[in-house]
């Protein structure tokens, strides 16, 4: 039977080279993306790698979540990987973020993924061997926010995008140990420094490099859960 995958956030970027690198792993990998145009120019570009289907999940928008994991019930009747890496940046500094900047932030990059991934806890816990990937960053690191990571002055870092991936270090902690007995493994990734919008083009790896850490937390034999893994496979302190 296929591994089945849905990755959020695939038109581009990150997402789009972890659709590609699942797909060449064997998957069948559900594309997410909001914007339906992009998503089936996406599937549409990875077709001959495999079975690739585009969906719309819009993390700010509930209500496209279930209408997709029905979708991958009817057709698989189970879900084996789920991968949050739908994101994005967004200005402002502790001292004057806008609230509306910062309530959206947080919907996009953290409430919605942690809504989809409740709603496919079901779907999940029908696969023999299911995982759940946060794509955090190095951003979601207490320490970047003492050192600012050797990359800003400390204090001045964003403060909804790193808000935001902190909250989802924590509900990578808290999913794991709910659902460890159940052996669903689940693990957060900083993927480093990519060149995509998110890092406004200055990263310097590719988003296939940042993709790699994501296709080995699917396909890793490790039952390791409750972690955070950097682009490289080391152990993150959180
Ligand atoms: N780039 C880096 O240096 C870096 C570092 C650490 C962590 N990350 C994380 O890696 C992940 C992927 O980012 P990336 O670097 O690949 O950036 P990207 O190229 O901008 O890709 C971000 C993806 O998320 C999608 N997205 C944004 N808002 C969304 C929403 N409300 N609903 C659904 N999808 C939404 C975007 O869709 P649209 O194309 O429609 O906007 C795009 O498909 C993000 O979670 C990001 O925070 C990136």
């Amino acid at each position: 039977m296929a591994t089945v995958a849905l990755v959020t956030g695939a038109n581009t970027g990150i997402g789009f080279e972890a659709v590609r690198g699942l797909l060449q792993k064997g998957m069948t990998v559900y594309l997410a993306a909001r914007d339906a145009a992009k998503g089936e120019a996406a599937t549409a570009e990875l077709a001959s790698e495999g079975n690739v289907h585009f969906v719309r999940i819009d993390t700010t928008d509930p209500d496209t979540f279930q209408p997709v994991l029905d979708r991958i019930e009817a057709e698989h009747g189970k879900l084996d990987i789920l991968v949050n890496n739908a994101g994005a940046a967004f200005p402002g500094k502790v001292y004057d973020i806008e609230p509306d900047v910062l309530r959206l932030c947080l919907e996009t990059n953290l409430h919605g993924p942690v809504q989809l991934t409740q709603l496919a806890l079901p779907l999940l816990r029908k696969s023999d061997d299911a995982r759940i990937i946060m794509v955090s960053s190095g951003a979601g690191r207490f320490d970047f926010y003492a050192t600012g990571g050797g990359m800003m002055e400390p204090g001045t870092a964003p403060y909804g995008y790193g808000l935001s991936k902190t909250g989802m270090n924590v509900a990578t902690a808290l999913f794991a140990a709910h659902l460890e007995k159940e052996g669903i493994r689940v693990n957060a990734c900083n993927p480093g420094y990519v060149n995509s919008l998110v890092s406004r083009f200055m990263g310097t790896r590719t988003p296939a490099q940042g993709a790699e850490i994501i296709i080995d937390l699917a396909t890793t034999d490790s039952k390791a859960t409750g972690k955070f893994f950097d682009y490289d496979g080391r152990e993150l302190s959180w």
